[in-house]
């Protein structure tokens, strides 16, 4: 089969991953195509859901008997091991694939390279590195959390062109559209978490929950960031399904205060200072993604965005930005702390997309570190 006939389809396997961008967390998204022997379509499959069947054994399924000779083309190495569904590798040797295109190996570290050679060895022929960066682009998340242990971090901020989270005295609602407002409650349900600061527990009680129904799992950790634990046990965040709810708190901070808002049924956990009387993050996120984490959704406020940037924590930036100046010396920035003292120290973006939305502007930018 001709080079670009291979790279066409693995990019359509890309796109079908895609669909698996609600639920398949903290699994990988994956797509997979199966082609009879002459080169004929005839299965696809994406990974929908955690606990629910691969790709693959989607797309071999749906072939059938035609898979037989036939190829598969995967954007990530088949699985070798019993996860919580069967190895995909028996599932392809069982239907008699002769060969399977791979998009990128998978870095877990039960597979890295054992699908790819437990295939090898069952007879088939396997063809890596097709499309590869689109494909390891479409499990970035993924990619990020297996390779360093934490989850993959966005910042999400609604601000004004002025670049203001909140009007003097505080008030946040509502600065963007509702257009805007759902896309980011579309982001809630991608990820695996959210995450703000105490000061956006103590200025707004939100909630944090997921609102679309976009993802199978209704269960979205949300996590408060509160050195000192100021977060009222009657706070509306512990109000609503409170075992998922993790509040970080420094080591030795008030135990009455924590068995108040253990008692509601979230749970209190215990980090390191970070040097400046605040949570470590680096303990925050280790401990996230060994909680199955593979993303974190930070809401705010502008103190804690800082910290994620000033510590090259975070990865993404989605500002949704509204045609709105509210000024004030007071009022909150997107970013505060105590900022840097030249544009040369300053965290620098690479712009992914700018777009608008309703009458509001989106920006999507990813951090560069350098
Ligand atoms: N427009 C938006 O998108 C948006 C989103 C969220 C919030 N907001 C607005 O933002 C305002 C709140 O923002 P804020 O900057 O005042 O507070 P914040 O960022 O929500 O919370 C900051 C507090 O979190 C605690 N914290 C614990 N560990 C931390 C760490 N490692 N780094 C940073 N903070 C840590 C600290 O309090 P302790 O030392 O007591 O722990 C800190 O003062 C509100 O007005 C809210 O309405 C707007």
């Amino acid at each position: 089969m001709r080079d670009a006939k291979l790279a066409e389809l693995m990019r359509r396997a890309v796109t079908l991953a895609a669909q698996g961008r609600y639920g398949a967390s903290p699994n990988p998204m994956v797509g997979a195509i199966v082609l009879d022997r002459e080169g004929n379509v005839v299965g696809e499959g994406a990974h929908l859901r955690c606990g629910g069947p691969h790709a693959e054994v989607i797309a071999l399924g749906q072939a059938g008997a035609a898979a037989a000779g036939g190829t598969l083309v995967v954007t990530l190495e088949p699985c070798v091991h019993q996860g919580r569904t069967p190895p995909c590798t028996e599932a392809i040797l069982a239907a008699g694939i002769s060969r399977v295109v791979v998009g990128v190996r998978d870095p877990n570290a039960q597979v890295d390279g054992r699908g790819v050679e437990t295939l090898r060895t069952g007879g088939v022929e396997v063809e890596e590195g097709v499309e590869a960066e689109a494909c390891r682009a479409a499990t970035h998340r993924f990619f990020h959390w297996i390779e360093t242990g934490s989850p993959f971090v966005t910042l999400k901020m609604a601000t004004t062109l002025d670049g203001k989270l909140a009007a003097r005295g505080g008030r946040s609602r509502w600065i963007t559209s509702e257009a805007s407002r759902r896309e980011g409650y579309a982001l809630r349900e991608e990820h695996d978490a959210v995450l703000v600061g105490v000061g956006t527990v103590i200025a707004d009680d939100p909630r944090l929950l997921r609102h679309l129904g976009l993802n199978p799992n209704p269960h979205l950790r949300r996590v408060v960031l509160d050195s000192h634990l100021r977060t009222a046990a009657a706070a509306t965040v512990l109000a609503h399904a409170p075992e998922d709810v993790v509040v970080f708190t420094l080591e030795g901070s008030e135990a009455q205060q924590r068995r108040e808002i253990e008692g509601t049924g979230a749970t209190v956990v215990q980090v390191g200072d970070d040097g400046h009387g605040r949570c470590d993050l680096r303990q925050v996120l280790r401990w996230l993604g060994k909680h199955e984490v593979s993303s974190l959704l930070v809401e705010g406020g502008g103190e804690v965005h800082w910290s994620f940037l000033k510590e090259g924590l975070a990865q993404r930036l989605h500002a949704f930005v509204a045609p709105l100046v509210l000024g004030g010396r007071e009022a909150v920035s997107a970013v505060g702390g105590d900022g840097f003292a030249s544009p040369q120290e300053g965290v620098r973006l690479e712009f992914l997309e700018v777009r608008r939305l309703a009458e509001d502007l989106v920006v999507v930018a990813e951090v560069r570190h350098v």
